[in-house]
């Protein structure tokens, strides 16, 4: 994720993730959970410009504006400015903008293209993606300690986004440690037409005995296992291993999760899960044109939304 210059704006791509294994470990006095999670980049992506000025027109010197173009995932009309600090996006730049001690200034343009409540990491990503893009195009010139540090201010996956490539997470999510070496790998998306809440599915899972059952588990042998079999290129080891917690926390609220990973392994994808606190669910598949297969297959079901893509490393 590197801020690209063109002309006098500035853009940047923001990738989704996939959770290929997400253990809660426990509940923590903040309200938090700490995890033990395998995140992966993938192709699919948000892009993020910046210029100086909107349309033409100089936007005011002591702020900056957002454009937030859905057309992607949304059909019909779906452009609309924003200007509440609500957005990630711009709570991003003001938080770079008060650590310099200078006010914001420029036009933000978002390209949304990964959904949204899915589990994809979207909103964390587009946060780091302004982070790397302001540190740039304002000249800020923060350290990577200093942009790691409002990054675990803004979300428990923005630290992830900003480290950029597969990472196991810890801690609440912003302990991160990287996973070299793993084979690339492809994948067939299922994005239901509803979204979940990061906050309600972990409530939900609070309140039952998975949390018990899970903190007791050997993640970390669990973890090493998945590792080396991704980096061995063995998928049906891997999808062994492969596990997240939250999913039986998120059926319960969305009992269709369940019948998408079903049609998800009967099309022939390996390793089916829900990503993060969901709603999507996501299946590997043998290549990129076995991925193709797949997905025509799913589309005819009516399950929601199917995507194929791959890691990006
Ligand atoms: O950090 P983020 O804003 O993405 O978290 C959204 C919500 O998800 C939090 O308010 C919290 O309820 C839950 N969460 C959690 N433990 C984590 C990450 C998120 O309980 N490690």
């Amino acid at each position: 994720m590197v801020p690209r210059k063109a002309g006098t704006d500035w853009e940047i791509l923001a990738p989704a993730k996939l959770n290929l294994y997400l253990k809660v470990l426990g509940k923590r006095s903040d309200g938090f959970h700490d995890l033990d999670t395998l995140m992966v980049p993938v192709q699919l992506c948000d892009q993020l410009r910046w210029c100086p000025e909107n349309s033409g027109r100089p936007v005011q010197a002591e702020s900056c504006s957002l454009t937030v173009d859905s057309r992607a995932l949304n059909p019909g009309p779906s452009l609309h400015s924003l200007n509440s600090s609500e957005n990630l996006v711009l709570q991003a730049a003001h938080l770079v903008a008060a650590r310099i001690g200078r006010p914001p200034h420029g036009h933000f343009q978002l390209t949304k293209r990964i959904p949204l409540q899915a589990g994809l990491g979207g909103g964390s990503s587009d946060a780091a993606a302004t982070l790397r893009l302001t540190n740039a195009c304002w000249k800020a010139g923060l350290a990577e300690s200093e942009l790691a540090q409002l990054a675990a201010e803004l979300g428990s996956d923005v630290p992830f986004f900003l480290h950029s490539g597969p990472a196991i997470c810890r801690g609440r999510g912003e302990r991160i440690s990287t996973a070299a070496g793993l084979a690339n790998l492809h994948f067939v998306l299922v994005k239901p037409s509803f979204g979940l809440s990061t906050a309600q599915v972990f409530q939900e899972f609070s309140s039952s005995k998975e949390q018990i059952q899970s903190s007791n588990d050997n993640s970390t042998a669990r973890l090493t296992s998945l590792i080396g079999a991704l980096q061995a290129g063995a998928l049906s080891t891997a999808s062994r291993w492969m596990t997240n917690c939250l999913e039986s926390a998120a059926a319960r609220i969305a009992p269709e999760i369940l019948c998408i990973k079903n049609l998800l392994a009967d099309a022939g994808c390996r390793g089916q899960l829900m990503t993060g606190s969901g709603s999507t669910l996501f299946g590997i598949a043998r290549s990129a044109r076995h991925a193709r297969w797949i997905a025509r297959q799913l589309s005819a079901q009516s399950m929601g939304t199917v995507l194929v893509t791959s890691t990006s490393w």
